[in-house]
């Protein structure tokens, strides 16, 4: 490992590398987003699209994303600086680390937030609160969260803490931990919902729901946010998956690898999506559309229904909270790692600068469910505008930045080499791809979606 790397610890294995950029991938995206996003696009076109999306730009994107950081091995900023100086290349390129940085920051505001929500129904759920709740009182409960700002930000600053707590002490111990044992323990849980949602919810609609492809019920808006999802839930496009590929072992198959993290990533987000319509679709009263409450409603009846549901219901959102917490680690890595290497800063207050701009940020998204929810632009709120603006604008156009500045600009030798690609089919394959079918299917999808959104 070079001696460049200050910022964290080498990692010895290829599967180290698989639970963190795990770690990273799943999250609020996957458990609370995923589900909620193809609810209001109408289900299953929505699904389809976002499945071809992760298979044709987000696995190619996200395998040169960690080729990047491999052969650059440093915090993103400056691996793309080193990059394209050694290639001769424009400072241009360099935006690459930057949009990354300030998109991770973006965020990561929001997401705390939400998560915050997650940490919040824990006491609510373990003290029975919930136990038989119908639809409405758990829409009650939600709601009256939602409208107390004092509650939100409360919750958003103990997540905050959490998260630049473990970015101060370092990384990989914690997060090690954490997905090697909690992220089993989530699926377990997945995996029980899912029993439950077929015994006592309506599992032929919600399958129907999901898996039918209905393509009326798709928008153009709808595509780009499929596109951007993708991105966003393979945590691709700011530099987290760069700034982990940076410590994967040089004899490790990177194509592989992605894979694994691409099909775990894909499998949580389609069980939370089956454990969740088909309660919605056995109790009148929820609507399939009703857009981010859905997981914080429909789920909690669920446990109020179910024998053992204190248990359950509080162990669950535990377990998003901490899936939540692997998520936001990576948010803020990146530009903790670049204050570190080249501004001097330490780690402590590093973390303390980044995390602080997140929380006041933040402030803003727990303002747009109640004092602010009247404000829009563009018919946003602040927190939609932030999700747009991130997810479904700069995300993409990082991943447009990476596909064409490693399938165009850059040496193939760079990659053929990171990829042990000299004589290989799938080496080919992943380049044609990079070149042919990322660059013009994002700018499609990115130009027509905001044309769309704002026309
Ligand atoms: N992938 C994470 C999720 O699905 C969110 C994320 C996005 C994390 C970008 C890091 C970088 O919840």
């Amino acid at each position: 490992m070079s001696s460049e790397v200050k910022s964290f610890p080498a990692w010895h294995s290829r599967w180290t590398f698989i639970l963190a950029a795990t770690g990273s991938a799943v999250g609020l995206g996957n458990i609370w987003k995923f589900p909620y996003i193809a609810g209001e696009n109408g289900g299953g076109a929505f699904v389809l699209v976002y499945l071809a999306c992760i298979l044709l730009l987000g696995i190619p994107v996200m395998v040169a994303e960690v080729m990047l950081g491999r052969s650059g091995r440093q915090s993103p900023i400056n691996a793309m600086r080193s990059l394209t100086s050694a290639a001769g290349l424009h400072g241009f390129w360099n935006g690459i680390g930057w949009l990354g940085v300030v998109a991770g920051l973006l965020i990561l505001s929001y997401y705390s937030v939400i998560a915050g929500w997650a940490l919040a129904y824990i006491p609510e759920i373990a003290t029975g609160r919930l136990q038989g709740e119908s639809v409405q009182g758990v829409q009650e409960l939600f709601n009256g969260l939602l409208q107390n700002p004092r509650r939100l930000v409360f919750w958003h600053s103990v997540f905050m803490l959490m998260t630049v707590g473990v970015v101060t002490v370092g990384v990989t111990r914690g997060l090690g931990v954490a997905v090697r044992v909690l992220m089993p323990l989530l699926f377990v849980l997945l995996v029980i919902l899912l029993i439950f949602s077929y015994r006592q919810g309506d599992f032929a609609r919600g399958f129907y729901f999901l898996f039918s492809p209905n393509f009326s019920a798709l928008s153009l808006r709808g595509v780009l946010e499929a596109l951007g999802h993708s991105f966003f839930t393979l945590s691709l496009g700011m530099g987290a998956i760069m700034a982990y590929g940076a410590y994967m072992p040089a004899d490790a198959s990177i194509g592989k690898t992605v894979l694994v993290v691409g099909f775990f990533d894909t499998l949580v987000a389609l069980m939370a999506g089956m454990a969740i319509f088909p309660i919605v679709f056995a109790h009148g009263g929820i609507d399939p559309a009703a857009g981010p409450e859905l997981l914080f409603i429909s789920l909690p009846v669920a446990f109020g229904a179910m024998p053992g549901g204190i248990l359950i219901g509080g162990l669950f959102f535990i377990l998003v909270t901490i899936a939540a917490w692997s998520s936001a680690i990576s948010l803020i890595e990146p530009g903790v790692a670049w204050l570190i290497e080249t501004r001097g800063f330490n780690r402590f207050t590093a973390n303390l600068l980044l995390g602080g701009m997140a929380w006041v940020l933040g402030l803003g998204t727990v303002l747009s469910f109640n004092e602010w929810d009247q404000y829009k632009f563009a018919g946003m709120t602040f927190f939609e505008g932030v999700d747009f603006l991130t997810s479904r604008i700069m995300l993409p156009l990082t991943g447009l930045f990476i596909a064409v500045f490693v399938g165009w600009i850059l040496a193939p030798a760079v990659s053929k080499k990171e990829l042990n690609g000299g004589h290989s089919r799938a080496w080919s394959f992943w380049y044609w791809v990079l070149r042919y079918i990322c660059p013009p299917a994002i700018t499609v999808v990115l130009v027509v979606g905001l044309y769309d959104s704002f026309v």
